[in-house]
């Protein structure tokens, strides 16, 4: 699980992504900078973030998490709770599912058995993502001091930089902290100036949590702080370092803090899990240390000076490699807040959603569906990178396929289907939680001809149809197995029982939804030009899946959710949530099999009838790619600055009524669509911007 060497190597790409994008023009460091984040006070929804995709530090106004314990999360800190004690029900092997009636056959599905309700719910909450620790500052005369006690606090973060500097006063002292993530390892860097460290009246607290699997949401704190009986901390001390490793049940990992000059560490303090790391006094009013995180004993941490210097050049590299735009911001206020989300976006998707592993919705701020990741998400989360051309980022996690592949097989021969079928809410492991929407939703089958098409038309070699070659076939196996030739129709069905992609309908009656079968068709024609790409044939079964799907279901002149659903447009629960029929042109590209004469009524139909109030996240982007696809750029960016599309002071996607703050894909999806209206398509390149938007941008790739 060592995650240094992929850094070490990205480093190494994106130099290279440098070298083939060094048309850069545009000045981009006085645009990113004018979006620094400031703060004069905590918030107490969201924190300030410095991270690495891998690894985050969620900071309060003291740059550290003093006041408030904001997270510190990473792709690799997992944790089990004990198994269940229940007879029969003691390991995930006993764990069966449930068998529904599937085109006459029973099969079984990952879904939750009430006679096997506790290893059901054991495999939904297990492993969880942990915090991985919290690392604040002590003042000496008030161990207890709040937020409330600290005067003339202002905070900025350099998003160029990579860093964040904080300043306040206690009792009328200045103090300064400078933090930093090191992106090559998961450390902390911090740097304090102040006269209460000579004088002995200023330390740090590193403090570590317990972690369970008892709420699906842990925001915006995660972690136990009073189960300290539950788990164990150690500190070995050596000269001028200290290493506390910490285990909870059969999780073991290791804090490394390093300083520069004379300190010591204590702990643990008084019944907790909290270690003391003071300066000297006397020994000047500067005081640097590192905390580096790791699953192993890492023995070589780093300086804060040499953090400082690798997150330099990493953020430069980040900030002038592949694509930019620049908006006009001073004289349109649409742009400014446009360009806004933007920049903000671009950090905060480095910093928590460039990992080993599919992001999770929430990134590294916070823990949702605890702490796994959706493979249907994987879409809007990543497919952002390849239209601003930063593949590397792409590169850390889209090895998820491969790593996947085996249980995908598997999942799909235990349903007596071939090829692979990809899972949905996942842990590292490529396990599927169990779920009834889990194992019936199917838009994330697709995705990889999606990504893989993309990556063609970047680099179309020989390379690239191998990497692909092996998780293509089997997905295309899948797609061409499941889809169930209809006697009657002699047409092949997608579904029941599904769900689609709203998942809001009766599983059992939802069969050829509009979307997925737009997307089925997308993904089997990729199959075959790949095939032809590399001389083969194309295997029949596929061709004659793809030639035989149902036309998209029509209804009254426009399409419909699915085929034969009972009076859509008066139906409250159908016509609210995401607008995914509208995907069939924008989010997907022009297919030939959609009418526009139809395809416009639909437009008509979902802007006259939808309850947008419900919708949030990438719904907007979604809209806001057909209205572009057809020209309508004015109502584009209407819809990615929505009232329902907000985002806050730090550009955290607001989670709304249904999710915690942040909901990341809302950022993914808006860079998606920016890319797409900045780069264009196939047949109509370049800006599609209103005409009277003064625009400059680079480096894009062109849109399918
Ligand atoms: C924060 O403090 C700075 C300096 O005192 C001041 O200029 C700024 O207006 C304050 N910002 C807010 C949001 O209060
Ligand atoms: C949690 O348990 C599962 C199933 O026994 C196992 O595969 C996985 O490695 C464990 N993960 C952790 C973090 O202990
Ligand atoms: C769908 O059908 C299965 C039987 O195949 C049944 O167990 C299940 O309850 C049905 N679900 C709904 C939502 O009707
Ligand atoms: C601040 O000053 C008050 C009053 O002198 C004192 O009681 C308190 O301990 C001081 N706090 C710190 C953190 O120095
Ligand atoms: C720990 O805190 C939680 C939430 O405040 C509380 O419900 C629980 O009883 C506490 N447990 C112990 C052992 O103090
Ligand atoms: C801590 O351990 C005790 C004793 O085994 C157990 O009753 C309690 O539920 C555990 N607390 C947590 C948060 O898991
Ligand atoms: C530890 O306990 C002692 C005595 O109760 C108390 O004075 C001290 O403030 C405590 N330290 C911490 C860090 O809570
Ligand atoms: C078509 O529209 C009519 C009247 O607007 C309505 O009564 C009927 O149910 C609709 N048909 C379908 C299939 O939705
Ligand atoms: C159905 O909804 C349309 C608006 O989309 C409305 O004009 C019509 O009266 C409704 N019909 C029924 C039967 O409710
Ligand atoms: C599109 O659908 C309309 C309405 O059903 C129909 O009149 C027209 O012929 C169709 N166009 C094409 C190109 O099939
Ligand atoms: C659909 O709407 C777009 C945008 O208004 C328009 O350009 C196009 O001609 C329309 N297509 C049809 C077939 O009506
Ligand atoms: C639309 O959604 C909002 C938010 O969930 C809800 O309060 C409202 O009742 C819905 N409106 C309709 C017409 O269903």
């Amino acid at each position: 699980m060592g995650t240094l060497q992929p850094m070490t190597l990205l480093l190494v790409s994106l130099s290279f992504c440098l070298v083939s994008f060094s048309y850069a023009e545009i000045n981009r460091q006085p645009i990113i900078s004018t979006f620094n984040p400031r703060r004069n006070a905590s918030s107490s929804s969201t924190p300030m973030q410095l991270g690495n995709g891998n690894f985050a530090f969620g900071a309060d106004i003291t740059g550290l998490q003093t006041f408030l314990p904001f997270n510190t999360l990473s792709s690799w800190g997992w944790h089990n709770s004990s198994l269940p004690t229940t007879a029969g029900q003691s390991s995930p092997a006993d764990f069966t599912g449930l068998e529904w009636w599937t085109h006459g056959r029973l099969v079984d599905y990952d879904q939750p058995n009430p006679a096997e309700a506790a290893i059901s719910q054991w495999l939904i909450a297990n492993p969880h993502r942990i915090n991985l620790g919290r690392v604040g500052l002590w003042f000496k005369k008030d161990i207890n001091l709040d937020e409330s006690a600290i005067a003339g606090s202002e905070q900025e973060l350099d998003l160029y930089g990579g860093l964040l500097n904080s300043r306040f006063q206690v009792n009328g002292t200045s103090v300064e902290v400078q933090t930093i993530v090191d992106p090559e390892s998961d450390t902390i860097a911090v740097s304090v100036q102040s006269e209460l460290v000579s004088k002995g009246e200023l330390g740090f607290f590193v403090d570590f949590p317990y972690a369970s699997g008892a709420n699906k949401f842990e925001a915006p704190f995660v972690g136990i702080w009073n189960a300290t009986e539950n788990h164990t901390t150690t500190l070995r001390s050596y000269n001028s370092w200290a290493e506390i490793q910490h285990d909870l049940d059969d999780t073991t990992y290791f804090t490394a803090i390093k300083w520069t000059g004379q300190a010591s560490v204590e702990g643990p303090l008084n019944d907790s899990h909290r270690y003391h790391l003071t300066p000297s006094s006397g020994s000047g009013n500067d005081f640097s240390f590192t905390s580096t995180f790791s699953p192993s004993r890492s023995l070589k941490s780093r300086m804060f000076s040499e953090v400082k210097s690798s997150s330099a050049s990493w953020w430069h590299i980040y900030w002038e490699s592949g694509a930019f735009i620049s908006l006009p911001a001073a004289s349109n206020s649409s742009a400014a807040e446009l360009q806004r989300r933007i920049i903000l976006s671009q950090y905060l998707l480095a910093v928590n959603s460039a990992s080993k592993d599919p992001p999770q919705e929430s990134g590294l701020v916070n823990n949702g569906w605890y702490g796994k990741f959706h493979m249907e998400m994987y879409f809007w989360h990543s497919m952002h990178w390849t239209l601003w051309n930063k593949w590397a980022l792409l590169d850390r996690s889209i090895s998820v396929y491969q790593r996947f592949l085996p249980t995908s097989l598997q999942r799909a021969e235990e349903q007596g289907y071939t090829g692979a079928r990809w899972g949905k809410m996942s842990d590292p492991s490529g396990r599927s939680a169990p779920g009834e929407i889990n194992s019936l939703l199917i838009w994330q089958q697709p995705h990889p001809f999606y990504f893989a098409e993309m990556e063609w038309r970047q680099s179309p070699t020989t390379q690239t149809l191998e990497k692909w070659d092996d998780v293509l076939k089997a997905t295309a196996d899948f797609m061409a197995s499941y889809a169930f030739r209809n006697q009657s129709t002699k047409g092949y069905d997608l579904g029941p029982p599904m769900y689609p992609v709203s998942e809001n309908t009766n599983p059992n009656d939802t069969v050829n939804p509009t979307f997925e079968l737009a997307y089925w068709g997308f993904g089997l024609d990729v199959a075959s030009k790949w095939q032809q790409r590399q001389g083969k044939a194309v295997p029949n079964t596929w061709t004659r899946v793809a030639e035989n799907l149902r036309p998209l279901p029509v209804q009254n002149g426009t399409y419909v959710l699915y085929e034969g659903v009972k009076d859509m447009w008066n139906t409250t629960d159908l016509i609210e949530d995401h607008p995914a029929l509208l995907g069939i042109n924008g989010w997907l590209p022009p297919n030939s099999h959609v009418n526009f004469t139809i395809f416009n009524n639909t437009i008509a139909k979902v802007y006259e009838t939808w309850n947008f109030t419900y919708s949030y996240g990438w719904d907007f982007p979604l809209l806001a790619m057909t209205a572009a696809r057809l020209g309508d750029t004015q109502k584009a960016i209407d819809w990615l600055l929505d009232p329902n599309f907000e985002f806050d002071d730090v550009g955290m996607p607001i989670g709304g009524a249904r999710v915690p703050t942040p909901y990341l894909p809302g950022s993914s999806s808006l860079l998606l669509t920016v890319g797409m209206m900045a780069g264009g398509w196939d047949g109509d390149e370049g800006l599609h911007f209103p005409d009277e938007w003064d625009i400059e941008a680079e480096g894009f790739a062109i849109a399918m």
